[in-house]
């Protein structure tokens, strides 16, 4: 059935459809709402290991590189442990140092990427800790970390990476809640989002009945060259995941700024003809973000706003509404209408979604 079209169009639109039971796969056993906490048991580590952890590190390319992202900045949230991400095809050409106590996690939907798999390998080779958070069971990638966390998203045929992609960041969020509560996370905070974590599969099936959002987004900038995403902080990875979907399946030049970082270069080429996708969540930032939109408004530019926050009326040309969950979390789901919206913006152009030019599913060279 994973490998049948079951009347789609093709697999990309499927597999954004089949996120919902994928993200349920993704959680099903792993939360403990009496201990408010994540079980994790593939990682073979038990409390006193867990609290030896300082800092995690996520290796991966392309998507699964800003997932890591997201998975990074939900650890440094939730277990306020140091954490960052790294493409995994830079790892092991810059001598990296191997710190004691880091936590390094290869994420991998394919698990034979040749550059993650090599990062495990000069990892291993230098006595680094790793795991693997990784979809296709037996591939090389699990068999070298050896212990780990399975995506359970099922196969995957798109090359453009959705479902593999949201059950990484669900993942993360188990990963985070689980380093949290053997820390200072509390009982009532993780109880929360033990909640909010449940509800998210239930609530991607929410967005992706408001699809004519999208359609209607994509079908207005279809015309476009050129494209910036912009997010801040929890909107970062989103809004690099979302320039990513783009780029790869419609073939326009789609990039991503941290929002701040716009004025300092980027702006000079805001006009009526370059569009910004800009990610506000409605969290402690979005001052900051509306005072972004209201700067590339002023250059003339025209704005898609992804949020679950009221904005004030006619800020945005386009806006793409989302409902609201805990904001730790919200990120998670902000993928999906980029999806979408990288979708039918490569539909209208008559792009081979499935298989995008220049580009393999798995990539297995260097
Ligand atoms: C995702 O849409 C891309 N096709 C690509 O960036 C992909 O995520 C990357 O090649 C990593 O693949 P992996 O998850 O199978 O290791």
């Amino acid at each position: 059935e994973d490998y049948q079209l079951n009347g789609f169009p093709d697999f990309m639109r499927k597999e954004i459809h089949d996120q919902t039971r994928a993200g349920h796969r993704a959680l099903r056993g792993r939360l403990d709402e009496r201990f408010a906490t994540a079980r994790l048991d593939g990682l073979g580590l038990d409390a006193r290991e867990l609290r030896a952890v300082r800092r995690v590190k996520f290796l991966g390319c392309g998507s699964a590189y800003y997932a890591g992202q997201l998975g990074a900045n939900l650890v440094e949230e939730l277990a306020r442990l140091p954490a960052d991400a790294e493409p995994a095809s830079e790892f092991r050409y810059r001598n990296p140092v191997i710190e004691e106590g880091t936590l390094y996690v290869a994420v991998s939907q394919s698990g034979e990427t040749l550059d993650t798999l090599a990062a495990v390998q000069e990892l291993k080779r230098k006595g680094g800790q790793v795991v693997g958070l990784v979809n296709a069971v037996g591939s090389a990638i699990a068999r070298e970390c050896g212990s780990g966390v399975f995506l359970h998203a099922g196969p995957e045929v798109s090359v453009a990476s959705t479902k593999a992609v949201t059950n990484m960041s669900l993942s993360f969020a188990l990963l985070a809640l689980l380093l949290g509560r053997v820390r200072d996370l509390s009982m009532a905070h993780g109880r929360r989002l033990v909640a909010a974590l449940a509800a998210i599969p239930d609530r991607i099936t929410d967005v992706l009945a408001a699809e004519e959002q999208a359609i209607a987004a994509a079908e207005r900038y279809a015309g476009t060259e050129h494209m910036f995403f912009v997010g801040r902080v929890r909107g970062w990875p989103v809004a690099r995941e979302g320039a990513q979907k783009l780029k790869e399946i419609s073939y326009v030049h789609a990039e991503a700024y941290e929002a701040a970082e716009l004025k300092h270069g980027p702006l000079a080429l805001i006009d009526h003809t370059m569009p910004s996708v800009v990610i506000v969540p409605d969290d402690e930032l979005l001052a900051k973000n509306i005072g972004t939109i209201e700067q590339i408004r002023a250059r003339n530019g025209p704005v898609i706003a992804i949020t679950n926050a009221d904005l004030p009326e006619g800020l945005a040309e386009t806006v793409i509404r989302l409902p609201r969950g805990e904001p730790e979390l919200d990120p998670i789901l902000f993928t999906v209408p980029l999806q979408l919206f990288a979708y039918h913006l490569a539909t209208a152009l008559g792009r081979n979604v499935d298989k995008p030019r220049n580009l393999a599913k798995s990539v297995t060279v260097e």
